[in-house]
């Protein structure tokens, strides 16, 4: 018998109408379009606007944009995983109030967080939930409102995130078509680096965490793109040197949009040119968990049946990993 894969069999996205271009920062604090453009690569980013409104908003509008590009139904889902960092609530979960609106009544849901890295982590378990046999159907939601934990007097980390969230329908197929390897790594060696400080067990919200603006994101730039931009390359190489696939046969990289001069270094490395690029930095900024399956989204008219998608992906933690996957559809 054929081995089951897990195959990607729609995607769904969204991102909020709100752009924060460069021209609206350079108002804000001190920067430039032309010092955001070089160093990062980014020209706008999506922001969420609206009281009470979190990431579960963002994710039911990509899932209804799935339901609609796919005509399928989801009331069948075994599984609901939310990779995100800025889940709507510390508790309860964002998958299980999602499981709800989607009258998927006999799902199971979890947020995981892996930082940027997270939804690259998300896809593994749920295509390891599909290649079990014991699932047939598991949404793989990758997003964040990053505008929720972004301190906009702090020029180093406000010009770089962005508001969005993708998602992914996975199931079985018995053509060979899916996630056919994939590499995941952590090293708590980046917990400095890349930090929201406060908020946690061990420095619970204070009026003085607050003050302190410790329940914002806190990034040591230069330290995080050393690492990423040497491991982000390197677990690409490796997947694909161990599943022998050279650049002529991978179609697309599908890297994390956290800097154009990370992208362009992993896509050097496995020496593959810039048409075979996924990029969406430009527009969005870096959406952490929304990156990969927004990228997807984009992309979705120009993936045929067949072709060789290697993703790739760093974050805080530090967390990092590749994933090696074969389309399973034609465009529409
Ligand atoms: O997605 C999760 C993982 N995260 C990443 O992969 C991010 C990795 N890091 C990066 O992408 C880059 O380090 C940044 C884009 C965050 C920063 O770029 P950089 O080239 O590493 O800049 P830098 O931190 O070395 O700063 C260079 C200069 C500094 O000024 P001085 O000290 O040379 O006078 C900064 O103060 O640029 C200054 N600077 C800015 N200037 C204008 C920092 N942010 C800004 C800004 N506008 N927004």
């Amino acid at each position: 018998m054929n081995k089951t894969h897990a195959a990607i069999t729609a995607i769904g996205g969204f991102v909020p109408e709100y752009r924060l271009t460069n021209a609206v920062l350079e108002t804000m604090i001190d920067t430039s379009d032309e010092w955001i453009t070089t160093r990062t690569g980014i020209k706008e980013r999506r922001i969420l606007k609206g009281e009470g409104e979190g990431l579960s908003v963002m994710a039911l509008e990509a899932i209804e944009d799935l339901k609609k590009r796919s005509g399928k139904s989801l009331e069948d889902v075994d599984a609901v995983i939310v990779s995100t960092v800025t889940p709507d609530m510390p508790v309860a979960s964002t998958a299980a109030f999602i499981c709800n609106k989607i009258g998927a009544k006999n799902a199971f849901g979890f947020d995981l967080q892996a930082a940027c890295s997270g939804w690259l982590f998300a896809l593994s378990t749920g295509a390891s939930y599909i290649e079990s046999g014991r699932f047939k159907k598991v949404l793989v939601i990758g997003g964040d409102k990053m505008s929720s934990i972004i301190d906009y007097t702090d020029r180093t980390t406000c010009v770089i995130f962005g508001d969005g969230c993708g998602v992914a329908l996975l199931e079985p197929n018995n053509e060979g078509y899916g996630v056919q390897d994939f590499i995941l790594r952590s090293d708590g060696v980046g917990r400095d680096f890349l930090k929201i400080k406060a908020g946690g067990s061990m420095y619970p919200p204070t009026a003085e965490t607050v003050a302190n603006r410790e329940h914002f994101v806190y990034q040591e730039g230069q330290q995080v793109f050393k690492f990423a931009v040497t491991n982000m390359a390197e677990v690409a190489a490796n997947i694909m040197d161990r599943n022998s696939l050279t650049a002529d046969n991978v179609d697309w990289l599908v890297p994390h949009q956290a800097n154009k001069r990370i992208i362009d270094a992993t896509a050097k490395r496995m020496g593959v040119s810039d048409e075979k690029v996924m990029l969406n930095i430009q527009r969005y900024g870096n959406t952490t968990n929304g990156t990969l399956p927004l990228c997807l989204w984009d992309y979705e008219s120009q993936l045929k049946k067949g072709d060789t998608l290697v993703f790739a992906a760093f974050g805080g933690g530090f967390t990092w990993g590749a994933i090696y996957l074969t389309w399973a559809y034609d465009p529409k």
